[in-house]
C-alpha cells in the first residue's frame, strides 16, 4: 500500500518534538526516580523507554463485550510494530460496552468510557495512542476522549465477525435476528428451528457482520484518515487484522515524532469525507449522533442539515444488509471502503490528511472493485441518496432521523393516524393484545424513550410490529420516536425526535387519534394540529421526575445534551463551537485528479425511485 512509504525511512521530515512522556520519566528528581522504578517493577529497564515514545494501546477488550473479547491479540501485535519501530507500548485496559449484555442501555455510557478515555492519557505519561474499539459505541466513545486530549492517535477496529448461515441461507446478528424474530412471533418457526437459528447468527469474535452501528463506525474512521487503509472491513479473524495492527504500531511512533495530533486528521475535509462515505454505504443513524459528537470535541459545530445536504448528492453503493444483500465479509472481498472510496471519486477531499502522514486519496490509486454487485458505481447505486436524512417541522423543531435506504418506499410519504404510548412498558405490555386498536395505515407514536427519558436513548425505536398485524401479513408501518434504532435494523422508523419527550418537546403531546404527515422528500414531519392546540397542550404539560436521585445516572440525567447536540455531556464540549464549512458539490481541489474524474458524471440531487404518495385520511 503506498501509505507504507511515509514510515520509518523519512526522519528527515520529522519534526523534533518534546516527548510528553518525558514530564514523567525525564527528570533527575524524586517523582521522575518514583515514575522510572515503577516501570522497573513491571520488569522494564530504562533503557526500553528512555527517550523513546511511550505509546498507550487502549484495549476495550472484555468478556462483557462479545465484539471486543478478541482483542488481546490484535494488542499484542500492535505492540509488536511499537516496539519495532523503536517506541515503548504500554496496553491499558477501559470499561467497555458490549451492546447485547449490558442495561439500560450502551448509549448512556458512551460518555463515561470517553471520559474513562481521556483522563486515563491526560493523566499518564503517554505520547501517542492506540485506541482498539470493536462493539458499537466503543469507536466513537475512546476517539471523543483521545480528541479531547488531542494526542497522536491511531485507531484499529475489531473487525466484522464471520458470516452466520443458517439452513443454506447467509445470515447476520441483528438484522437477520428482526426478521426471524417477526416468522418467530407468527408461529412460522418450530422451537427447534429458532434453536437452531440462534446457534448460527454469530460465529466468531469481531463486531456485527452488517452494515450496524459497529460497521459503520469502523468505515467512517478509515474515511476520516483515522485508521489505517483497509482497517475497517478485515474479518476479525483473518491474519490480516493482525498484520494491519502491527503495522498501526509501527506507524503511531512515527505520529509522535511528527507531532501528527488528532486534530491535524479530523479536520471539516475529514468530516466531509466520513459524511460522504456514511451515506455512501446506506450507515447507521447511530454514526450521526456521534458523528456530532465527535466534531464537538474538537470545538466544531456539525449541524444535521449537513446531513441532509450530504445524502441528496452521494447515492449508496454499498449492497450491504440492512440496506442490501450481502455481508461485511462480502465487502471486505469486494474491496471494502477503500473501493467505496474510488468510487466516490471527486466527492470527497481526497487532499485531507490521514493517519499515514499523506493525503487520503494516494493509496485509493491502487484499490479496485472485486465483487461490482456488492460495491456499485455511482451511475448504478443501490440507491439514489444516501441513507440517513434528517426531517424537521412542528413535530420535530430541532430535527429527527430516517434512514429512507432501509425504509418501505411506499410509506416515505405517508399521512395516518397516531396510535400513541408514553413508555416502552406500556407498548410491550400491549402490542400482543389482539384487540389493540391499530390498523395497517396508523403510525405508531412511542414517547419518553429519549436521552433522559428513558434514560440513555435506548434503541427500542424500531418497535416490533402489533402481533395483530403480523398474521395479516403487515412487514412494516411508520414509527415515530425519540428513541434509537440499532443499526442493523430496518423498515419505516422515524428516530432521535429532538427536543425528545421528557424535556417537553411536541412528541410529549400527541395524542392518539391525531394526524401526523411524514414527507421524507420534504424532510418534513408535522403533527396536523394548529398552532394555538399545540401551544395549549405544551403550556398544561408537566415534566416527570428524574429517575436517578445519585451516581453517574444522576449526572447523566442531568447534562446529558439533546440528539442533535450528540449526546455528549454539556461541560464536555465547546460552548463556542467553530460551525464547519462544507461544500456540498463535486470537490475541485484534489490530490489524486485521475481519481476525481473517474469517468462518472457527479449525482445531481437524484430524488428516490421508489417514493410513492401514501395517505389515509
Ligand atoms: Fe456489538 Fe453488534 S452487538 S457490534
Amino acid at each position: 500500500m503506498d501509505w507504507k512509504h511515509s514510515q520509518g525511512e523519512r526522519t528527515e521530515d520529522l519534526v523534533s518534538v518534546k516527548l510528553r512522556s518525558s514530564e514523567w520519566l525525564g527528570g533527575d528528581d524524586e517523582w521522575s526516580v518514583a515514575s522510572r522504578s515503577c516501570l522497573r517493577s513491571e520488569g522494564f529497564s530504562s533503557e526500553v523507554f528512555k527517550n523513546r515514545p511511550v505509546i498507550g494501546i487502549c484495549n476495550t477488550w472484555s468478556e462483557l463485550a462479545n465484539c471486543n473479547a478478541h482483542l488481546k491479540p490484535i494488542a499484542e501485535a500492535v505492540k509488536r510494530g511499537v516496539w519495532a519501530a523503536g517506541g515503548f507500548p504500554l496496553e491499558f485496559g477501559t470499561m467497555s460496552l458490549g451492546e447485547p449484555l449490558m442495561k439500560p442501555t450502551t448509549m448512556m455510557f458512551r460518555n463515561l468510557l470517553a471520559m474513562d478515555v481521556e483522563e486515563t492519557i491526560r493523566a499518564n505519561p503517554i505520547d501517542g495512542v492506540v485506541l482498539l474499539t470493536s462493539c458499537d459505541k466503543t469507536t466513537p466513545a475512546a476517539i471523543m476522549g483521545a480528541a479531547s486530549v488531542d494526542v497522536p492517535t491511531i485507531v484499529v477496529t475489531g473487525g466484522p465477525q464471520r458470516a452466520g448461515h443458517f439452513r443454506g441461507k447467509p445470515v447476520g446478528s441483528g438484522t437477520d435476528l428482526w426478521k426471524y424474530w417477526d416468522e418467530r412471533r407468527s408461529g412460522k418457526m418450530s422451537d427447534k428451528e429458532w434453536s437452531e437459528f440462534e446457534n448460527s447468527i454469530v460465529r466468531s469474535g469481531g463486531h456485527c457482520g452488517v452494515m450496524g452501528t459497529a460497521s459503520t463506525m469502523s468505515s467512517i474512521v478509515e474515511a476520516l484518515g483515522m485508521g489505517l487503509p483497509g482497517c475497517a472491513a478485515i474479518p476479525a479473524v483473518d491474519s490480516a487484522r493482525l498484520v494491519l495492527a502491527e503495522e498501526s504500531g509501527r506507524r503511531i511512533v512515527q505520529m509522535v515524532k511528527e507531532d501528527l495530533r488528532i486534530s491535524k486528521v479530523m479536520t471539516p475535509k475529514a468530516f466531509a469525507n466520513a459524511i460522504r462515505v456514511d451515506m455512501a454505504i446506506g450507515g447507521s443513524t447511530n454514526a450521526i449522533i456521534h458523528l456530532v459528537a465527535m466534531a464537538g470535541r474538537l470545538g466544531y459545530h456539525l449541524p444535521l442539515t449537513a446531513f441532509d445536504e450530504f445524502s441528496r448528492t452521494t447515492p449508496v453503493l454499498a449492497n450491504i444488509r440492512p440496506n442490501g444483500t450481502f455481508m461485511m465479509e462480502d465487502f471486505f472481498y469486494a474491496g471494502g471502503v477503500q473501493a467505496v472510496m474510488k468510487n466516490l471519486g471527486n466527492l470527497l477531499h481526497l487532499d485531507a490528511l490521514a493517519v499515514t502522514g499523506r493525503p487520503i486519496g494516494e493509496p485509493l490509486k491502487q484499490a479496485a472493485v472485486h465483487l461490482p454487485e456488492v460495491i456499485r458505481t455511482r451511475d448504478n447505486p443501490i440507491y439514489p441518496e444516501g441513507g440517513t436524512v434528517a426531517l424537521f417541522g412542528n413535530l420535530a423543531p430541532d430535527g429527527a432521523i430516517i434512514k429512507q435506504s432501509a425504509a418501505s418506499g411506499i410509506l416515505l410519504k405517508h399521512r395516518g393516524r397516531a396510535v400513541v404510548f408514553s413508555s416502552y412498558a406500556e407498548y410491550m405490555a400491549r402490542y400482543n393484545d389482539m384487540d389493540l386498536d391499530v390498523r395497517p395505515n396508523d403510525i405508531l407514536v412511542l414517547q419518553d424513550t429519549g436521552p433522559k427519558g428513558f434514560p440513555g436513548m435506548p434503541e427500542y425505536g424500531k418497535l416490533p410490529l402489533p402481533l395483530k398485524l403480523i398474521k395479516h401479513g403487515v412487514t412494516d408501518m411508520v414509527r415515530i420516536s425519540d428513541a434509537r434504532m440499532s443499526g442493523t435494523g430496518f423498515g419505516t422508523v422515524v428516530l432521535h425526535v429532538s427536543p425528545e419527550s421528557r424535556v417537553g418537546g411536541p412528541l410529549a403531546v400527541v395524542r392518539t387519534g391525531d394526524q401526523i404527515e411524514l414527507d421524507v422528500p420534504r424532510r418534513s414531519l408535522e403533527l396536523l394540529i394548529s398552532d394555538d392546540e399545540l401551544k395549549s397542550r405544551l403550556q398544561a404539560w408537566k415534566p416527570p421526575q428524574q429517575h436517578y436521585t445519585r451516581g453517574y445516572g444522576k449526572l447523566y440525567e442531568e447534562r446529558v445534551l439533546q440528539a442533535h447536540e450528540g449526546c455528549d455531556f454539556d461541560f464536555l464540549v465547546d460552548k463556542e463551537k467553530k460551525e464547519m464549512i462544507f461544500s456540498f458539490g463535486p470537490v475541485a481541489e484534489q490530490a489524486a485528479p485521475e481519481l476525481a474524474a473517474g469517468g462518472i458524471a457527479p449525482i445531481e440531487s437524484p430524488r428516490p425511485a421508489a417514493v410513492q404518495t401514501h395517505t389515509d385520511d
